[in-house]
């Protein structure tokens, strides 16, 4: 039987960052305290393996000053700036592990808003992302769009004032265009960047392609992680023998008899180790 393994499966090369940084705190500083601001990654088995060696989930909405100091871990998807100076304020000690690409538009959102533009940010409002980068935005003169609708309704009494366009790191390529090409219209000076980390789009083009080639198709992640779900639909769309594995323990062995081809898969927050113990007992 011939297995083939998406190369995007699993973590994404944030994710992959902040899980290390952890790793490498604990290694670091044995006799601290060590939190992560919120959990880690959407996946109980990493935290829980983490929580086993102390590190301790500190609560998104909670007081920092209310916890014992230590070492807080940022996540992936950043925080405001307010939210990083009350961990500093309460005397912690701050790791950023904000991915790279999401520290950008920060940076990008802090300087396009001191120089006196106006900012766009595209995304979902209610997303961490999005309400990170909003809080790096000076005298907080800007606004979130996610729709045409928002989009098409959207004026500024300042019609000469320049702005700068933003965009949340998982959005949709195509309807970033449309609503920067509806903003356009309206005669403003716009100054869009696209700032969509391709991760997301990467995995899910290589599972439809690889879906498409195989008879068998395992989509490994959590019951509840969207962009997993979003990856078994895809793969479903290609392969009708398409499984949902959480762990090795899902697969059935049956679903493998007659097939000559398995493809896999993983959703963003997986750990390699969980995918690895799936091409194990496929191989077996
Ligand atoms: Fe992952 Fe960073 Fe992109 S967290 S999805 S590599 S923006």
């Amino acid at each position: 039987m011939n297995i083939v393994v998406a190369e995007s499966a699993g973590f994404c090369f944030g994710v992959k960052r902040a899980v290390s940084m952890v790793e490498e705190q604990i290694e670091l500083h044995p006799d601290k305290k060590i939190y992560t601001y919120g959990p880690i990654i959407h996946n109980e088995n990493v935290v829980e393996h983490f929580r086993q060696q102390g590190v301790e989930v500190m609560e998104e909405d909670s007081d920092p000053a209310s916890y014992e100091k230590g070492i807080v871990i940022l996540r992936s998807h950043g925080v405001s700036k307010k939210v990083q100076e009350s961990i500093m304020a309460a005397g912690h000690t701050v790791v950023d592990a904000t991915c790279p690409f999401v520290k950008k538009i920060h940076n990008l959102a802090k300087d396009a808003s001191e120089k006196g533009d106006y900012i766009i940010i595209i995304g979902d409002r209610s997303h961490p992302e999005i309400q990170g980068i909003c809080g790096w935005i000076e005298g907080r003169d800007f606004t979130c769009i996610e729709t045409e609708e928002e989009a098409e309704n959207f004026s500024l009494d300042d019609s000469t004032r320049k702005i700068t366009v933003l965009s949340q790191t998982t959005f949709n390529h195509k309807k970033f265009h449309d609503l920067v090409e509806i903003l356009g219209k309206k005669g403003y000076d716009i100054y869009a960047l696209n700032t969509i980390c391709n991760a997301t789009e990467e995995r899910q083009d290589e599972a439809a392609r690889i879906a498409g080639e195989v008879d068998v198709c395992l989509v490994i992640g959590g019951r509840n992680s969207s962009n997993t779900r979003k990856l078994y639909d895809i793969c479903r769309q290609k392969c009708p023998e398409t499984y949902f594995l959480e762990t090795a323990d899902d697969l059935n062995r049956e679903v493998l008899c007659s097939a000559r081809s398995v493809g896999i898969t993983a959703g963003a927050s997986t750990p390699a180790k969980i995918i690895q113990e799936v091409i194990s007992k496929c191989q077996k």
